[in-house]
């Protein structure tokens, strides 16, 4: 996130807009999300991101959203962790943020402007990663004005939390992660710790006894670059450029993790419809780290990141698992958890890598969806959005917008077997949401 000191509208306009297709990036297409702090806990990837207000021409961000993968292809998307209102003292502008365990405790540290003064750097603390997220020292941990936290626990315990725009700094943060010891530290942002210009959005961790910062440069449109030190305090020595360009959005943000034996860069751009440096979208790159550790220079793709494992079927899984959707939203639900709503005619959602097993396959569907009057129908095309019709589910009016029914639907014997792309096309009338839709499961063909 760019603070307004440094903003550029000129930045918008030298952002190379990238064409849109039937693709994995941008990961999350429900809203625009930008700010990109992914981490892995308990064998998941659950991605925490800032969050742009549609339509936004200047910087519009009021939440912070949770989103976990399994398989880096498919995001489950759990809503609002945390926003402006948990934080008294916070005025406007839910900017960067990253969040880590400890101890059973999950604190997340972001940015936001003060009421009456400049930035802040705000700490919720949740007893569960889904949050919410609460304030338990009601004012800022930092409070210099300066944005951009990014957090890491040393192998003997120490926390970090380090930041930076303008600068980069650092603090030791105590045992209870809600304060800290000692003064704030300025690392001078030399040409040799950090190349030509650096910018924002430090991201810092440790890789094979090395130490990384990985941060955007030469605002704007920004590049990511990254340095690398013996020790979580520096010396830092410049290593490269990891992406050149920006792509449609004047900022850019880096986020790394290790999983499940591959290494992943998260950064953002404006590759959605309506896409620009206000309407973000964060999106993945699979890398491969140099035998010296290096980073390799990424490209932007449409891509994305390789399935790591496929998906699981025959378990209830949540509507708002989505590798890929047009025209939908999600909102929390009277029927638990999220649902996934603004179903109208021609808009879908696809599941990548279903794995429905040896023939026969899938004999029916459960469909958990509720519609207030009319409803319509959801055709299943497996392999891509008219590929073969392996199911016409009716969704009738079920009495309400939050009356739930679980409806059973017959899959085209022997169309749903082996491993597929999965598509919900939503097929309805006029102008209203049709329905709106929890969770979905399929059941098993008996083997003749
Ligand atoms: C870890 O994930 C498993 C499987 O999704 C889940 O059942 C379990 O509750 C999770 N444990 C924690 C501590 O989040
Ligand atoms: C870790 O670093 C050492 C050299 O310091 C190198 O030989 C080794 O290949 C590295 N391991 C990985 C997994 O990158
Ligand atoms: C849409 O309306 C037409 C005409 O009333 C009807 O024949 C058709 O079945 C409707 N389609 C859906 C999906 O409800």
């Amino acid at each position: 996130m760019l603070s307004s000191k440094v903003v550029t509208s000129l930045g918008v306009a030298l952002g190379v807009l990238l064409q849109f297709t039937l693709a994995d990036n941008p990961i999350i297409q429900t809203i625009y999300t930008a700010d990109p702090a992914p981490y892995v806990y308990n064998n998941t990837v659950w991605l925490f991101a800032d969050h742009d207000e549609d339509g936004s021409k200047t910087y519009n961000m009021k939440d912070w959203r949770l989103y976990s993968s399994i398989d880096m292809a498919n995001w489950r998307d759990w809503g609002v962790v945390m926003s402006l209102k948990t934080f008294s003292w916070a005025r406007a502008d839910a900017w960067a943020a990253q969040a880590i365990e400890r101890e059973g405790k999950f604190y997340f540290y972001a940015s936001m402007t003060r009421s009456g003064a400049s930035y802040g750097i705000g700490v919720g603390v949740s007893d569960t990663i889904t949050g919410p997220y609460r304030d338990p020292i009601g004012k800022p941990i930092v409070a210099n004005g300066n944005i951009d936290p990014t957090v890491w626990i040393d192998d003997d315990g120490q926390a970090y939390l380090y930041w930076g725009n303008p600068g980069f700094y650092y603090v030791k943060l105590n045992k209870d992660m809600i304060s800290y010891s000692g003064s704030i530290v300025s690392v001078p942002t030399t040409q040799q710790a950090f190349g030509p210009k650096f910018a924002e959005g430090p991201w810092v961790y440790k890789r094979n006894g090395t130490y990384y910062n990985v941060f955007a440069a030469n605002c704007c449109p920004e590049d990511i670059r990254y340095s690398t030190s013996p020790s979580p305090t520096g010396p830092w020595t410049y290593r490269g450029v990891v992406m050149a360009t920006a792509g449609g959005s004047f900022t850019n943000h880096p986020a790394v993790i290790d999983y499940k034996g591959g290494s992943y860069f998260f950064y953002h751009n404006g590759a959605l419809p309506g896409g620009s440096g206000y309407t973000r979208s964060i999106a993945v790159e699979k890398f491969s780290y140099g035998a010296d550790g290096s980073i390799p220079t990424l490209k932007m793709t449409d891509a994305g990141a390789r399935q790591i494992e496929s998906l699981n079927p025959y378990m209830r899984v949540e509507a708002e698992t989505i590798a890929f959707s047009k025209g939908l939203r999600t909102e929390t639900s009277n029927d638990g958890g999220i649902h996934v709503a603004g179903v109208n005619n021609g808009d879908y959602l696809k599941v990548k890598g279903v794995d429905f097993g040896a023939a026969p396959g899938a004999a029916t569907i459960s469909l958990r969806v509720a519609a207030a009057s009319g409803g319509g129908k959801i055709e299943l095309h497996l392999g891509s959005l008219t590929g073969t019709l392996a199911a016409t589910c009716t969704i009738d009016a079920t009495g309400g917008a939050t009356t739930w029914k679980t409806v059973s639907c017959p899959v085209t014997s022997g169309t749903a077997t082996g491993k597929q792309d999965l598509f919900f096309k939503f097929v309805g009338n006029g102008s209203n949401d049709l329905f709106t839709f929890n969770w979905w499961q399929f059941n098993k063909a008996v083997a003749a």
